[in-house]
C-alpha cells in the first residue's frame, strides 16, 4: 500500500491506495464520488473524465498514485455555492444530455477545453470532444451546450 495525499473538489484526502488502484476506482471507491463514470475502463469512452491540475484525464488511464499531490475536480466539485458551473447550466439549457451516463466526462471535458480555447468553432469542438463517446448519439444538443457556455 501507499499513501497518497491529493486535493479534491477543494477538499485535501489522504489516503492509503494499492499501487495499482485506477485513479477512477479511489474517486467512486474509496472516496464515494459515483458521478464520474466507467464506461469502457479501456480508454476509449471518455466518461471517467476528471480534471487534474486543471486539465482533463482520463481517469480509468491513470493510477491514483499519479494523482498523489494534484488537484483532482469531479463533476461533484464543479458547481459552487449552489450555482452550476457555466458549462452545466448550458448542457441544462440546450439538453445536451439524454441518459446523462456520458455527461460527467463530456462537461469537464468541455471545461478544461473552454479554458485553453475560449472562442471555438463548432469544428473545434467536434474535434476538442472526439475521446469522449455518447450511446445516445446526442452530440448535436452537447456542440450546442459547449458553444452556449462559450458564449457566457
Ligand atoms: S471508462 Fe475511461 S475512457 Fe471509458
Ligand atoms: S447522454 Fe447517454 S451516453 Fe451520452
Amino acid at each position: 500500500m501507499r499513501r497518497i495525499a491529493l486535493t479534491v473538489n477543494g477538499a485535501r484526502r489522504e489516503a492509503e491506495v494499492e499501487p495499482r488502484q485506477l485513479l477512477v476506482y479511489f474517486l467512486r471507491e474509496t472516496l464515494g464520488l459515483t458521478g464520474t463514470n466507467v464506461g469502457c475502463d479501456t480508454s476509449s469512452c471518455g466518461s471517467c473524465t476528471v480534471l487534474l491540475d486543471g486539465e482533463s484525464v482520463k481517469s480509468c488511464t491513470m493510477l491514483a498514485v499519479q494523482a498523489d499531490g494534484g488537484e483532482v475536480t469531479t463533476i461533484e466539485g464543479l458547481a459552487q455555492n449552489g450555482s452550476l458551473h457555466a458549462v452545466q447550466q448550458a448542457f441544462h439549457e440546450a439538453h445536451g444530455l439524454q441518459c446523462g451516463y456520458c455527461t460527467p466526462g463530456m462537461v469537464l471535458a468541455a471545461v478544461s477545453f473552454l479554458a485553453e480555447n475560449p472562442s471555438p468553432s463548432e469544428d473545434e469542438i467536434r474535434l476538442a470532444l472526439e475521446g469522449n463517446l455518447c450511446r445516445c448519439t446526442g452530440y448535436h444538443n452537447i456542440v450546442k451546450a459547449v458553444q452556449m457556455a462559450a458564449a457566457v
